[in-house]
C-alpha cells in the first residue's frame, strides 16, 4: 500500500528509519504518524508551509488541514507573524525576566475574554490544564476532578486518562468521566460523585471525538449543576479559543461563563503557549506566598518572547477579522455536507462531522444511527484501520491530516477545498 507515496518520499523514508532508532516509536507526539505506520509506511518529514500548503523534505507539496495541530488559523508563515518573531530575534530569544509583550498579549486577552480577571502564561496546553486542575482542588480543598471520556487535555496525570475506546468506567486515582452530551451520564456522575468534585474540565466544542457541537441545554445545564456544588467549572478552549469567533466559544456562542478557561494553541500564534485563567478568587491562589495558596506555575521558558510576539500580533490580525468567522465557518459547513453527499452517494460507511472550520472523517463499522450522537457513540463506531488506510490515501492525494481532516484557516482557498474534495472521492471510490 502507498507504494506512489513511498516511491516519490525517498528523504523521508530514511529519517523515519533514523528516527526509530532514537525515538520510541520514532515519534515526539504519538499521533504524528499520522497512522502511517499501520499502513507499512511512514509520515512525510516536513520542511516548509506557506498558507494553506505544506512541503516535504522530498519536495511533495500537500494542502494541510492539520495546520500544527490546528494552531495556525492565518496559515503558515503568516507575515505579520514571521515580522513579530524577526524583530524580536534581533533583540535576543529569551532571558527569563519579565518582558513587556507578556502584559501587552495578558491585556488583549483580557479583552477578549472578559470573565478571564487574572491569568498566568505557561509554555504547553498539558500544562495550563493541569495548573488549572491544581488551582481548583486548592481552592475547593477538594480532589476528584471529572472530564468527558475520550477528552484530550493534553499529557498531563491530572486529566491523561479515559481517553481511547473502549473506556473503562472505573474511576483513575483522581478522576472520574462522563460522557460529551449526554446529561444522564452527568447526573450519576453527580449522584455518585458530586460532593467531592473539586472541577469538571470540558471543552465546549470536544475536539477528540469528532468535533461535536454540544446539544443545546448540555452546557448550561453543566454551569447550573456545578454552580450550585461548589464544582470549579474549567472550560479547556486550547482548541475552540479564538477559532469559531474571536474569544472564548463557551462565552460567546454557547452563552455560558466558566469559572476557568485555559488557551494555547491560536493564542500562541503558531508558537509554544499555554494559557490558565479565570475568577479572581481561585487565580489569587497562584501569588507566590499568599495563604492557602501552593506552587503553581514556573517553567523556564514561561512567558517566552517570541511566543508572546507571535500570539499578540494574530490577536491582532483575528480582532480585525472578527466579521470573517462567519464565513469560514460556513465554508467548512458546506464542505462537510459536500463530504457526506460524497459518501452516501458511495455508499461508504463514512461520515464528516465537525462543527464551524473543524472537520473531521470517520470511517465506521456500524450504523451511527441518526444524530445527534455522542462522543461515546462516534468512538465505539469508529474503524480505526479503515481509517488509517483512508488517511494514507489521501496524503498520497496531496492532502494532509488527521482524524480525517482537521482546520480550516483563514489562508484555504476554494481550490484547496476543491481539490480536496475530489481526493476525497477518488479515495473513497477504492475503498467501497
Ligand atoms: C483541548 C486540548 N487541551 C489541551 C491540549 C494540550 O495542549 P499541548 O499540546 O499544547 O500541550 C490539546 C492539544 O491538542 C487540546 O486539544
Amino acid at each position: 500500500m502507498l507504494d506512489k507515496y513511498k516511491s516519490s518520499s525517498p528523504k523521508s523514508g530514511n529519517l523515519w528509519r533514523r528516527a526509530l532508532q532514537v525515538f520510541p516509536g520514532g515519534v515526539n507526539h504519538n499521533i504524528r504518524t499520522f497512522g502511517l505506520d499501520s499502513c507499512g509506511a511512514y509520515p512525510p518529514y516536513v520542511s516548509k508551509g506557506q498558507g494553506s500548503h505544506i512541503w516535504d523534505v522530498d519536495g511533495n507539496e500537500y494542502v494541510d488541514w492539520w495546520m500544527t495541530h490546528y494552531a495556525q488559523i492565518l496559515g503558515h508563515n503568516d507575515p505579520n507573524v514571521r515580522k513579530a518573531l524577526k524583530d524580536q530575534i534581533e533583540r535576543g530569544l529569551h532571558f527569563g525576566a519579565p518582558n513587556e509583550s507578556q502584559v501587552i498579549l495578558a491585556e488583549k486577552l483580557a479583552e477578549a475574554i472578559p470573565f478571564m480577571e487574572k491569568m498566568r502564561f505557561c509554555s504547553t496546553g498539558a500544562e495550563s490544564t493541569m495548573y488549572a486542575v491544581r488551582l481548583a482542588r486548592l481552592f475547593t480543598k477538594r480532589r476528584l476532578v471529572a472530564k468527558t471520556l475520550g477528552g484530550w487535555h493534553g499529557g498531563n496525570d491530572s486529566l491523561g486518562y479515559h481517553l481511547k475506546h473502549p473506556f473503562t468506567d472505573a474511576p483513575f486515582f483522581d478522576g472520574v468521566s462522563f460522557n460529551f452530551n449526554d446529561i444522564d451520564s452527568f447526573d450519576s456522575l453527580l449522584a455518585e460523585n458530586g460532593n467531592e468534585l473539586a472541577a469538571v474540565v470540558i471543552e465546549p466544542v470536544q475536539g477528540a471525538g469528532g468535533a461535536l457541537e454540544p446539544e443545546s441545554g448540555f452546557l448550561p445545564y453543566i454551569r447550573e449543576e456545578t454552580e450550585k456544588r461548589g464544582i470549579i467549572l474549567i472550560y479547556d478552549e486550547i482548541i475552540s479559543g479564538f477559532r469559531f469567533c474571536y474569544g472564548s466559544a463557551g462565552d460567546k456562542l454557547f452563552s455560558t461563563v466558566p469559572d476557568m478557561i485555559t488557551l494555547g494553541k491560536i493564542a500562541g500564534g503558531g508558537m509554544h503557549l499555554g494559557v490558565y485563567g479565570g475568577r479572581e478568587d481561585i487565580m489569587s491562589l497562584a501569588t507566590p506566598g499568599i495563604e492557602g495558596g501552593r506552587w503553581v506555575g514556573g517553567g523556564t521558558f514561561s512567558s517566552h518572547p517570541l511566543a508572546m510576539a507571535a500570539g499578540s500580533v494574530t490577536l491582532d490580525e483575528l480582532r480585525s477579522r472578527r466579521d470573517k468567522y462567519d464565513s469560514l465557518n460556513r465554508k467548512a459547513t458546506d464542505f462537510r455536507a459536500k463530504v457526506n453527499a460524497v459518501f452516501d452517494g458511495l455508499r461508504a460507511r463514512a461520515i464528516s462531522t465537525g462543527y464551524g472550520s473543524l472537520t473531521y472523517i470517520h470511517w465506521l463499522h456500524t450504523d451511527l444511527g441518526e444524530p445527534p450522537f455522542t462522543g461515546r457513540d462516534l468512538s465505539a463506531a469508529s474503524d480505526h484501520d479503515t481509517m488509517d488506510k483512508f488517511q494514507g490515501l489521501l496524503m498520497q492525494e496531496g492532502i494532509f491530516g488527521y482524524h480525517g481532516l482537521g482546520a480550516l484557516s483563514f489562508s484555504h482557498s476554494d481550490d484547496d477545498i476543491g481539490s480536496t474534495l475530489s481526493a476525497i472521492e477518488s479515495v473513497s471510490k477504492s475503498m467501497v
